[in-house]
C-alpha cells in the first residue's frame, strides 16, 4: 500500500461559517476516516484548501513505520506557528499515531487541543462540543472489541469523484511480527452487509463509478457478524446490486486466499483483474519470523492458480527488505520470487521497529546502509520487470474509465488498474471510453482516444 498525504482540498456542499482542513497520511483506510470525519462536521465546517484560513486542522495520521510518525512531527511544527498567529484556531491529531502515543501527544506538543483514534473518530462531534465548552487537551484512544463502524448518512465532501473506498471492515488479528496495525487500529471488526450495500448505492447516486472495498485482511469479512456471510458472498451480493459499477478490494492476505474468492475473478463481472496481495519476503524463514503463515511455494502455487483463473489479471504486491535476520541469501530468494512472479507493480519497503511489535525485539537487526543497498537492487530490479509488464499494452486497445481533467489532460484507470494519461475533453470524465496505449512509463501508459 502507498504511503501518500492527500489534502482535502474541495470547498464541501454545505456553507458552513466555519473553516476545517484536513491532512491525511497513510493508507486508503485513513482516506476514508479523513472523509467520515469531514462528514460528521458538515453543516458546522466547510472544507478549506488554506490552511491559513482554517479554524480547525485535523491530521490523520500514519504509524506504520517510522518515517510516517516524523512526518507528524515536522508537520506540527509548522502548525504550531499558525496557532501562535491565530490562537482560536483548533488543532486534532487523529488516526494511528494518536492511537499510538494517545494523551503522550500533548506531551510532545502542548499546543494540540485534541487526540482521536481510529475507533473515536465517530465521536468527533461530541469531543468538538468538549472544546467549545471550554474543555482542554481531549482524548478518546479507546479500542475496544465491541465498536461497531456506524453508517454516515452524509453527501460525500469532494463533489464529482468517481472513484471512492469503502471500509468493510476494521483491525487486524493477524499479528505479523513487525507489524503495529493491530495494536493501533484493533481487533478486526467487519461492518454488516446492509451497511456496505446502503454506502455502495449512496456513493453511486453521486456518480461515483469504481469502488475498492477496504480493509487490512478482507478475506476474513464477515467474522463476529453472527450471520453467514463471507468476503466472497459479499461481492456477489454487490455485483448483483450494481451490475455497473468496477469494484476492486484490498488487502488480501496470502495465506486466506480460497479458491472460492480466487473463482470471484472469473465469476463477476464487477470484479476488476486486479489482485494486491503482499507477499513481504521470498524467504521462508524470514516469512516464519513474520507470523505471515504461508511459504513462497504457497505463495507461487496461488498465483498461478490466479492467472490459470483468471489469465490476464494483474499481480502487485508489498515488499519489505532487512527484516532482522535477513541474510544475502533470503535477500536473492525475494529477487528470485520476484522474477518468477513478474509483479504490475511492487511497494517496497525497508524493515523499521514499531514499538511494541515483536520483531523490534528481534536482536538480529540488519544495519541501515545494507537495507538501504537491497532496497534500491530491489526496485531497480522492480522497476525493469514492471516497465516490461506494461509495455504489454502497447499497441492495444483498452476500455478505460475516465477519473480526471485538469487543463485537457485526461486520467483514467484500465480494469487492470492501470493510470493512463491522454489528451481530451472534460466531458469524458465519468464515462467509459476506448483508448489506444501509444507508449508505456514507469507506472503508467500513455494513451489515445478512439473515435
Ligand atoms: N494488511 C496489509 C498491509 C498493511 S500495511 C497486509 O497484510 O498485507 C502496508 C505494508 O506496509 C505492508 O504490506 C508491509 O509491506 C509494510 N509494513 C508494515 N509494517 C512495516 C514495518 N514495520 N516496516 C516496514 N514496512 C512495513
Ligand atoms: Fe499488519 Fe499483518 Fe495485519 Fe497486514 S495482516 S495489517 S501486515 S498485522
Ligand atoms: Fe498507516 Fe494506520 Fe494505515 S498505521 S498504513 S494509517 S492502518
Amino acid at each position: 500500500m502507498k504511503s501518500l498525504i492527500r489534502e482535502y482540498d474541495q470547498v464541501s456542499v454545505t456553507k458552513a461559517p466555519k473553516r476545517l482542513h484536513i491532512i491525511t497520511f497513510g493508507c486508503q483506510m485513513n482516506e476514508y476516516d479523513s472523509q467520515r470525519m469531514a462528514q460528521m462536521l458538515m453543516g458546522r465546517y466547510s472544507l478549506t484548501p488554506n490552511l491559513e484560513e482554517a479554524d480547525l486542522i485535523i491530521v490523520n495520521t500514519c504509524s506504520i513505520r517510522e518515517k510516517a510518525e516524523h512526518k507528524l512531527y515536522s508537520l506540527l511544527g509548522r502548525l504550531k506557528r499558525l496557532k501562535r498567529k491565530n490562537p482560536a484556531l483548533k488543532l486534532g491529531v487523529a488516526g494511528c499515531v494518536a492511537q499510538q502515543l494517545g494523551d503522550r501527544l500533548f506531551e510532545k506538543a502542548p499546543y494540540v487541543d485534541f487526540v482521536i483514534g481510529p475507533q473515536g473518530l465517530y465521536r468527533l462531534v461530541e469531543l468538538l462540543d468538549g472544546l467549545e465548552q471550554g474543555d482542554l487537551h481531549l482524548s478518546d484512544v479507546q479500542l475496544t472489541k465491541e465498536f461497531h463502524i456506524p453508517y454516515i448518512d452524509a453527501p460525500l465532501p469532494r463533489k464529482g469523484d468517481i472513484r471512492a473506498f469503502v471500509t468493510i471492515m476494521q483491525g487486524c488479528d493477524n499479528f505479523c511480527t513487525y507489524c503495529i496495525v493491530p495494536y493501533v487500529r484493533g481487533r478486526e471488526i467487519s461492518r454488516p452487509a446492509d451497511h456496505i450495500i446502503r454506502e455502495i448505492e449512496s456513493l453511486v447516486e453521486q456518480g461515483v463509478r469504481d469502488i475498492t472495498l477496504l480493509g487490512q485482511n478482507v478475506n476474513s469479512y464477515g467474522k463476529g457478524l453472527g450471520h453467514n456471510i463471507d468476503f466472497p458472498s459479499l461481492l456477489e451480493r454487490i455485483d448483483n446490486s450494481f451490475p455497473d459499477i468496477r469494484l476492486r478490494f484490498t488487502t488480501s492476505h496470502p495465506k486466506d486466499l480460497s479458491d472460492e474468492l480466487i473463482d470471484c475473478f472469473s465469476r463477476l463481472g464487477t470484479l476488476c483483474e486486479h489482485l494486491h496481495l503482499p507477499v513481504q519476503s521470498g524467504s521462508d524463514k524470514i516469512l516464519k519470523r513474520m507470523n505471515r503463515h504461508y511459504n513462497s511455494s504457497q505463495y507461487l502455487e496461488r498465483v498461478e492458480r490466479l492467472r490459470k483463473t483468471c489469465p490476464d489479471i494483474t499481480i502487485t504486491t508489498d515488499l519489505i527488505v532487512g527484516f532482522p535476520g535477513e541474510s544475502q541469501e533470503d535477500y536473492q530468494e525475494t529477487l528470485e520470487l520476484i522474477k518468477a512472479v513478474r509483479f504490475d507493480q511492487a511497494f517496497a519497503f525497508k524493515y523499521s521497529p514499531r514499538p511494541g511489535t515483536a520483531a523490534a525485539k528481534f536482536t538480529d537487526q540488519v544495519e541501515e546502509d545494507v537495507k538501504s543497498e537491497r532496497l534500491t537492487r530491489l526496485l531497480e530490479l522492480q522497476n525493469q520487470i514492471g516497465l516490461e509488464q506494461y509495455k504489454r499494452f502497447e499497441g492495444k486497445t483498452c476500455e478505460v474509465l475516465v477519473e480526471k481533467c485538469q487543463d485537457s489532460r485526461l486520467t483514467a484507470r484500465t480494469r487492470w488498474n492501470h493510470v493512463v494519461n491522454m489528451e481530451g475533453d472534460s466531458d469524458l470524465v465519468g464515462r467509459l471510453i476506448n483508448v489506444y496505449i501509444e507508449r508505456a512509463c514507469h507506472h503508467s501508459l500513455i494513451g489515445r482516444i478512439l473515435h
